[in-house]
Parts: structure tokens; sequence; C-alpha cells
């Protein structure tokens, strides 16, 4: 009887003890803590950490794939018709990105670095080749005819040499030449006369093996939650990309810092140098990359609303007061006075009537929009795709036949998406970190559990004591003795 009656009792004490232990455990997030402590240690940038070797050369593919819109009816355009476009592609390159030139700064707390990209082309992952022809824009021809529509006597030359040379607002081109560049018969006249420096043309000219210019990142070091963020790029703070007027899609780099253990609330800034500046993504769901969690962002729809719905995008309006309309962006400042045109592709979340001047445009959410998914607890990038289109602005010149009777247009040339998807390996790792740290932070309830059920056999045990059975009381001299 009394050592059956004192396990009762243990247990009785134990479950009071292991409750108010794991209460408190519960309660005072000892294990998040630990757990963000151990998460902490390793996300900062020093020479010979993991988080740094990633860092420097981020073992997931990159893929850059190109699709482009090959016009079909050039000659009722430009007779005032709907232009019809058939999407081609994808044009697939593998990206290389390490980065280089990398130096501590601060006594390691920032870190300064540049980007270079390299392009592989990846006929496996593409339809068609570099050499297929696409019909589009001449886009160095508009370019000129912008920049010297006022300007009557360089505006004369420039039509006089088009027709000599038998060049027209559209025109057919090689895709590896639109993409990488090519010597344009226009330019060449142009830089004979010196009106133009540089006879190439191209979306991606000199960007293959190239950098974008100098980076600083914050190791983390000071601010765990500044791990890998940028804090200037070319000698400029990016916190002010906001307000910056339009850029350079063409020749940019992009980075996404995040911050560990990232909450649904919160705003995730992506800085693009394509766009010259950040646009923010907000928690839209959750998914699983390769089993791994995750945290579904995306630029909800005011990033690209018109002033009516976001005074904040008085930014997209450049000139100022010079707005296109919803999800248009005039990057003509930094294009050298090219009228490009960004939007997202096929003019998701852009006004209907851009969609509508198109035929062939058919947006849609999966395809066209720009996602990116962490993983919560660690912050690492699980999927991520960059998806923007290129434009063209269109619209008649008076000075200019070749324009003839062109409808004002916002003209698709091509678009891209930059993709990335973690590589198994990092996600067999991270699928372990975050089962562990799923363990880890369950302790206290499985404590607190362990505690209930011995109250509950506590509880039973008294509960029989009560109302002693014969055949027990029979037997208990034997138990006690
Ligand atoms: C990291 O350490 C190695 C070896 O100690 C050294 O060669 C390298 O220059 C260091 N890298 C940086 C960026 O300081
Ligand atoms: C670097 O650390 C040393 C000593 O800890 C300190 O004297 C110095 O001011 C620090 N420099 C910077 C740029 O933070
Ligand atoms: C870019 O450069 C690399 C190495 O210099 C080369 O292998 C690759 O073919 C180039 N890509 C393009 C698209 O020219
Ligand atoms: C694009 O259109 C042109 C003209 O119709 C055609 O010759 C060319 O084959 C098309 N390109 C592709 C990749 O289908
Ligand atoms: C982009 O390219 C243009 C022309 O090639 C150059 O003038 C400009 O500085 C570049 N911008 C960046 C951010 O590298
Ligand atoms: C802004 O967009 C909304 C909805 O697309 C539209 O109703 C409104 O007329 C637009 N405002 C301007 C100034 O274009
Ligand atoms: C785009 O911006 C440029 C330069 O600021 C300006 O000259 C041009 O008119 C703008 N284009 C449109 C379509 O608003
Ligand atoms: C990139 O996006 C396009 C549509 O925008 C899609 O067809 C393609 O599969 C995507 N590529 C990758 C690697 O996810």
């Amino acid at each position: 009887m009394r050592l059956r009656s004192c396990c009762v009792y243990g247990a009785g004490v134990l479950c009071i003890l292991l409750l108010i232990a794991g209460i408190v455990m519960a309660l005072t997030q000892v294990f998040e803590k630990l757990l963000n402590n151990r998460i902490k240690e390793q996300v900062v940038l020093e020479n010979g950490t993991e988080a740094f070797s990633v860092w420097q050369d981020p073992p997931p593919p990159v893929y850059m794939q190109f699709y482009f819109f090959n016009l079909t009816n050039p000659a009722e355009v430009l007779d005032g018709d709907k232009p019809f476009v058939q999407q081609i592609g994808p044009y697939t390159y593998r990206e290389y990105r390490p980065k280089e030139e990398v130096k501590f700064m601060d006594n390691g707390t920032r870190v300064a670095a540049v980007n270079p990209k390299t392009y592989v082309f990846e006929p496996k992952m593409s339809r068609g080749s570099e050499d297929d022809v696409v019909r589009t824009v001449n886009i160095p021809a508009v370019t000129a005819m912008e920049k010297y529509k006022d300007t009557f006597l360089i505006a004369r030359i420039i039509s006089d040499l088009m027709k000599a040379k038998g060049i027209s607002l559209f025109g057919t081109f090689r895709v590896g030449d639109l993409l990488w560049g090519y010597e344009d018969p226009l330019l060449q006249e142009l830089k004979r006369a010196r009106i133009v420096q540089d006879d190439h043309f191209g979306l991606f000219y000199k960007k293959n093996g190239t950098d974008d210019g100098n980076y600083t990142f914050f190791t983390g070091k000071q601010k765990y939650q500044d791990f890998a963020r940028i804090d200037e790029w070319n000698g400029q703070s990016t916190l002010n990309w906001w307000s910056t007027e339009g850029c350079n899609m063409i020749n940019g780099t992009d980075g996404a810092s995040f911050h560990p253990i990232i909450k649904k609330t919160e705003k995730l800034y992506i800085f693009s140098s394509d766009l010259c500046r950040s646009i923010y993504a907000q928690f839209e769901s959750e998914v699983r990359v390769q089993g791994v969690p995750g945290f579904r962002f995306v630029p909800p729809s005011e990033v690209f609303a018109n002033l009516t719905i976001n005074p904040d995008n008085a930014g997209f309006c450049v000139p100022a007061g010079n707005c296109l309309g919803s999800g248009l962006l005039n990057v003509s400042v930094c294009k050298e006075g090219a009228p490009i045109i960004m939007s997202s592709p096929h003019f998701y979340q852009a006004d209907e009537k851009f969609v509508q001047d198109v035929f062939g445009m058919n947006p849609n959410k999966e395809e066209h929009e720009t996602v990116i998914d962490v993983n919560p607890l660690t912050g690492m990038l699980l999927r991520g795709a960059k998806r923007v289109q290129v434009n063209v602005y269109l619209h008649q010149m008076p000075e200019f036949s070749q324009t003839g009777k062109i409808q004002t247009l916002v003209f698709p040339v091509m678009y891209l998406n930059e993709s990335v998807v973690i590589d198994e390996e990092s996600a067999q790792k991270l699928y372990k970190v975050v089962t562990e740290a799923n363990v880890i932070v369950n302790i206290p309830f499985i404590v607190i559990s362990v505690g209930i059920l011995l109250g509950v056999i506590f509880i039973v045990f008294m509960c029989r004591q009560q109302r002693p059975p014969s055949t027990e009381a029979e037997r208990e001299p034997l138990l006690s003795s």
C-alpha cells in the first residue's frame, strides 16, 4: 500500500512540476530564443562560414528565360490597325552570378562586392534557337526618331537614311542579335555623322560577363535582421529607391534581402537595378517547395496602381505629372532616351486598355506575376521568379512618314522570367533544420502533455482508492508485505 500510494502521489507531484515547468517554458519562449540565437549565429557574412560561401556563390541554378512577341501584321499596324502578336520562346539561359572583389569593411559589419552575370544558352530548356527570327519594332530607329523629332535637320537626315536603306518602323531580327547586340545599319550611318557614339544595339548588349556596379551589403554582424541586405548601390543609399525616377531594366542585378524569421505581416523589399528602385511584396499564401514550408510573397496590385488608387506612385509618372496608367513605368531617362516602357508580362495588373490594344495578350496570375517564396524560419529563398516586360511607346510623328497612321500604342517586344528554385541539397539541409526546430519549439508542449497524462493517471488511481473493491483489499497485504 505504501509503495503504491507513494507512486501515485509521486505522479501527482511530478504532474504539477511538469505543468509548471512547461507553462514557464512556453511563456518565456526559452526554446524560441535559443533557436533564434542559433540562427543569428549562422546568418552572418564572415570569411569561412557557410552563409558566406552560399552568399558568394549561390548553389541553386538561376535561369533567365526570354519570350518575344512576333508581329504578324506590320503593314496593317502602320495603317492604324491593332497589332497581332504571337509569343515565341522561351529562349533560356543559365545565369552565373558569383560575387567578386569581395572586401570586408567597418570591422566586418559591411562587405563590398560586384556581382557580374554570365549567361549561357540552354538549348534543352529552350523552344527555338538564338538563330530564330522575330519581327518587332526597330528599337534603334524609333529611339533616333523620338530623340530628334524636334530637331528638324537631323530628323530629315534620319528619315532620308531610313528611306535609302529600306528601314521601316518594324523589322526582322535574329533573337541572339536582339538580345546580345548587333551592328545596326542606321546607327552605323548616324555614327559616321557623329550623331551617335555606338553603332551597336541589343537589349542585353554588353551585359554578358559584366557587373552593374558596386554594392555594399550588411553582414548581419551588427543586426542579424540586416543579414545580406543591400546598403548602397554605386555609392547611393538604396533606401531612397522608392522615389527615384525609373531606370535600367536591361543592365540590372537584383538582390532580395530577407530577415531571418519572416512574419506574414512583413513587407519584403526587392531591390532591382532593372527598375532602378525597389518594389515590395506582401504575404499571399503558404506554400511548400521541395517539402520545405514557405511563405509566398507577391507585389500587391497597389504597387502598380495608378495615382487615383495609390498616390504613392507619383514616382511612376515621368516626367512629373505625366502618368501612363496602372502597371506601366516609363524608363526612358535611363535608356538614353529610348522610349522604353516596363510592365508585367502581357500587361498583367495593368489597365485593361493596354491588353485590349494588342491582339495576343493573355495576362494571367500564375504565369505573369513576380513571386518570392521564403522559408519563414530562416529567411532563406526557396523559389523566386522575376517577370518583366519590355515595351516600346509608339505614336505618329509628323516628321517621319515611316510612322504612317499608327495608333498610339504601348507595343510589347519581349518579356523575361528570371527564376530560381532551391537546389535539392540545400532543401534537404533546410528541411532538417525546420523539422528540428519544430521539435525544439514544441518541447514545452510535450512537457505539458506528459504532465497532463500523469495528472490523469493520478486522478484515476485516487478515484480507485476511494472505493477499494474486495479483491484488491485482499491482495493489499501481499503487496505491502
Ligand atoms: C578569406 O580567407 C582566405 C584564407 O584565409 C583569404 O585567402 C581570402 O582572401 C579571404 N577573403 C576575404 C574576402 O577576405
Ligand atoms: C573597429 O573596432 C575598433 C576596436 O574594436 C574600434 O576602435 C574602431 O572604431 C572600429 N571601427 C569602425 C569603423 O567601426
Ligand atoms: C557569355 O560569356 C560566356 C563566357 O565568356 C560564354 O560562354 C557565353 O556563350 C556568352 N553568352 C552569350 C549569350 O554570348
Ligand atoms: C516570326 O514571324 C516571321 C514573319 O512572319 C517568321 O518568318 C518567323 O519564322 C517567326 N518566328 C518564329 C520563331 O516563329
Ligand atoms: C546601364 O547601361 C548604360 C549604357 O550601357 C550606362 O550608361 C549606365 O551607367 C548603366 N547603368 C548601370 C546601373 O549600370
Ligand atoms: C485608375 O484605375 C482605376 C481602376 O483601374 C480607374 O477606374 C481610374 O479611372 C484610373 N484613374 C486614372 C486617372 O487613370
Ligand atoms: C517618358 O519619359 C520621357 C523622359 O522623361 C519623356 O520625354 C516621354 O515623353 C515619356 N513618355 C511617355 C509616353 O510619357
Ligand atoms: C517562367 O515564367 C514563364 C511564364 O512567365 C513560364 O512559362 C516558365 O515555366 C517559367 N520558368 C520557370 C523556370 O519557372
